[in-house]
């Protein structure tokens, strides 16, 4: 709760639907010792000052996987928008469909490759549930 009329904590997080040639999504799990741990997500992160959301997003797909994503490639499609407890979260999600490399997952965390009418067999931050029937439009 925050106090009567105190704005809360503003965060900003900018997550990417890369979906591969066979029109899967690819999601990862959120490793032991972060919040939400086993938790699965659209890739992304914190924005750093200064950064616009593409900027962020292509800084942390190569980050966590390895890969090189140019900026025309990335395609907004929506935001999530959540109250969690401590914080309210504003989350971009674009959709990549071309990217160089193999996508590795560099700081220890799974990665699946899912149809998009199988994402909801995975459970991800409420955050992000509500992205899924998005992607379930366009893909
Ligand atoms: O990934 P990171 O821990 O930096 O994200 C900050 C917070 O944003 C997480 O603790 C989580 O509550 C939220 N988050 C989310 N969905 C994501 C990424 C982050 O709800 N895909």
């Amino acid at each position: 709760m925050t106090a009567a009329g105190a704005a809360p904590k503003l965060v900003l997080v900018v997550a990417c639907a890369l979906v591969d040639a066979d029109g899967r999504v690819l999601i990862t799990q959120r490793p032991e010792g972060k919040a939400l741990a086993g938790l699965w997500e659209f890739p992304g992160g914190k924005l750093e000052p200064g950064e616009r959301p593409e900027q962020a997003l292509i800084r942390e797909l190569a980050e966590e996987l390895g890969i090189a994503v140019e900026e025309p490639c990335l395609a907004p499609l929506t935001f999530a928008s959540h109250a969690y407890e401590a914080f309210h979260l504003l989350m971009p999600l674009y959709v990549c469909r071309r990217w160089t490399g193999v996508v590795q997952g560099l700081e220890g965390q799974a990665t699946r490759w899912v149809r998009p009418e199988r994402l909801r067999d995975f459970p991800m931050p409420p955050a992000d549930e509500p992205l899924i029937a998005h992607l379930i439009d366009l893909l």
